[in-house]
């Protein structure tokens, strides 16, 4: 069998990473090149992988890769993407998939009668703690209540873009991910703390049937939280995502006599399980486990959240299939 040959576009933060799985990934995997422009991180990718090609742009490589990883600053994962799926490459694109619901619909179109694969990579979907609760959390019966803290002191990293874009998009997809319940209405406010981008918004989410989710996603909060709870008439469940916990008060108590039990949840390599799906993807001509309607969709609702910002209306949101 012939390896896939796969090239990551960016040695930044999240870049170097990519680039040991897609190592790990030798068996199936051929790692051809690093395309970074920056000097420092081209060096730096040299010195980390003496054996892969370094190149400033990707059009250097494109004949020599089945497979492109984008790793590259938001603004450009439109282009970039565009360009490989026209060149008939498999694309795995870190979050979020483009920056607005245009570029959305013109990847969609791309993407008609094309067979390659198309990953997004909404990492937060891969918590076990997911696995455990799928069922329960799909068939909670309405009314229902989610409440979502993504928060973190001020690190100086993503100030290209808006907390929505960086931080608000995961629970956003999430959201759409673990519930029955689609999204109809959103409405935000936020502040510009630091940066001339929101660094701060607390985005309410109006979902069918009476049910709600509140989101607040900061990167000038004063400690890390990261946690979802829901709250039915059966009870409330917190999943902390940062300690790795789920934390259960049912509507009665426990048969020892408890009202909350806790229960930790094994760590895992997010990034590790999507390079494998992807690869996998690729050899079975299956779908992507994370693919463009969920990506175009995780970009409506940040759309929609930005102009709420913006305007400080409620905006109505349209899915997409
Ligand atoms: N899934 C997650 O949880 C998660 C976490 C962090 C970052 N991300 C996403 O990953 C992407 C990159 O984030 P980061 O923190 O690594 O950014 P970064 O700024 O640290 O790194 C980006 C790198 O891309 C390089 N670059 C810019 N334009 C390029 C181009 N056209 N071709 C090749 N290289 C180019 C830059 O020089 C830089 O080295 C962002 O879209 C971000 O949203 C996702």
């Amino acid at each position: 069998m012939r390896k896939i040959r796969v090239a990551v576009l960016g040695y930044g933060h999240l870049g170097k990473w990519h680039c040991q799985k897609v190592d790990a990934h030798k068996d199936v995997a051929e790692f051809v090149a690093i395309v970074e422009k920056f000097a420092p991180n081209k060096a730096a990718a040299k010195a980390a992988h003496p054996h892969v090609a370094v190149v400033e742009d990707v059009r250097e490589v494109l004949g020599r890769i089945d497979a492109a990883v984008v790793v590259t600053p938001t603004s450009t994962h439109f282009d970039l993407v565009r360009h490989l799926m026209e060149s008939g490459k498999h694309v795995f694109c870190e979050k979020p998939l483009c920056s607005n619901d245009a570029e959305a619909q013109t990847l969609r179109k791309v993407a008609e009668g094309r067979s390659t694969v198309l990953q997004i990579g909404h990492s937060e979907r891969f918590h076990q703690a997911w696995e455990q609760l799928g069922q329960k959390l799909k068939g909670l019966s309405a009314p229902f209540t989610v409440r979502i803290n993504r928060v973190a002191p001020f690190k100086g990293r993503a100030t290209d873009v808006d907390v929505v874009q960086d931080l608000a998009i995961h629970d956003l997809d999430l959201i759409m991910h673990l519930f029955s319940k689609a999204p109809k209405k959103v409405l935000a406010t936020g502040q510009k703390i630091r940066t001339q981008n929101w660094d701060h918004a607390s985005i309410h989410l109006e979902l069918e049937d009476n049910c709600h989710a509140f989101i607040d996603v900061s990167r000038n909060h004063v400690k890390e939280l990261r946690d979802l709870e829901v709250v039915s008439k059966d009870g409330t469940l917190l999943v902390d995502l940062f300690a790795n916990k789920i934390l259960e008060a049912p509507a009665g108590q426990f048969p020892d006599g408890t009202f909350v039990k806790e229960e930790p949840y094994p760590k895992r390599d997010h990034l590790l399980i999507e390079h494998q799906h992807f690869y996998e993807s690729i050899l079975k001509d299956g779908p992507a486990i994370v693919g463009l309607a969920a990506g175009a969709n995780a970009v409506h609702l940040v759309d929609c959240t930005l102009r709420s910002l913006a305007q400080g209306i409620p905006v109505d949101v349209r899915l997409h299939g």
